[in-house]
């Protein structure tokens, strides 16, 4: 199925995991995919593993908890394809431990990485032009104190 034949789409958090086999997925139906993380290493061998044609991936250093990065990842988005038709706010850590331990500040990264680049993919700058956002990662974990 080609459902996203020459569509944009930016995914966060696209070396691993969730991200990794989604953008896989969106490739295989047609898309243009940028994907996203903190180490250009790991973003490199993400590249290799999707092994795409013509040139369909972009691969952006960005930390989605650096306001500075995202903004110009979007700049590099909006260069490379003037549009971007989904985003997929995926990147993200689970914090795994009892609820009281958790800090402010725990609290605070993992909620802005999730939301953050939402956020900016959500103004009206004029190539955004797709209505689709997910908003994934960044949940925060908890266990129950042994
Ligand atoms: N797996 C689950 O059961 C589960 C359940 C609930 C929620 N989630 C959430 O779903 C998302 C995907 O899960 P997964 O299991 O596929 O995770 P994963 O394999 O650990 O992948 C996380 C991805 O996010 C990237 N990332 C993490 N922090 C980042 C940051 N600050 N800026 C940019 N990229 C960042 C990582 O890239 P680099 O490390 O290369 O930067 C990696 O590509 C995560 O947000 C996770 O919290 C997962």
């Amino acid at each position: 199925m080609q459902r996203f034949t020459n569509k944009t789409a930016l995914i966060t958090g696209g070396t691993t995991g969730m991200g990794l086999a989604t953008a896989r997925r969106l490739l295989d139906e047609g898309a243009y995919v940028v994907i996203t993380g903190r180490d250009r290493a790991r973003l490199d061998a993400a590249v290799a593993r999707l092994d795409a044609v013509d040139d369909r991936v972009l691969a952006v250093r960005a930390d989605s908890a650096s306001l500075a990065d995202l903004d110009v990842l979007m700049r590099r988005v909006e260069t490379w394809r003037g549009t971007l038709d989904a985003v997929f706010a995926n990147a993200g850590t689970g914090i795994f431990k009892p609820t009281v331990e958790i800090t402010e500040d725990d609290f605070d990264r993992t909620v802005n990485v999730a939301a953050a680049v939402a956020f900016l993919a959500s103004d009206d700058a004029a190539y955004i032009t797709g209505q689709d956002l997910v908003v994934d990662g960044g949940l925060v974990g908890s266990v129950p104190a042994a």
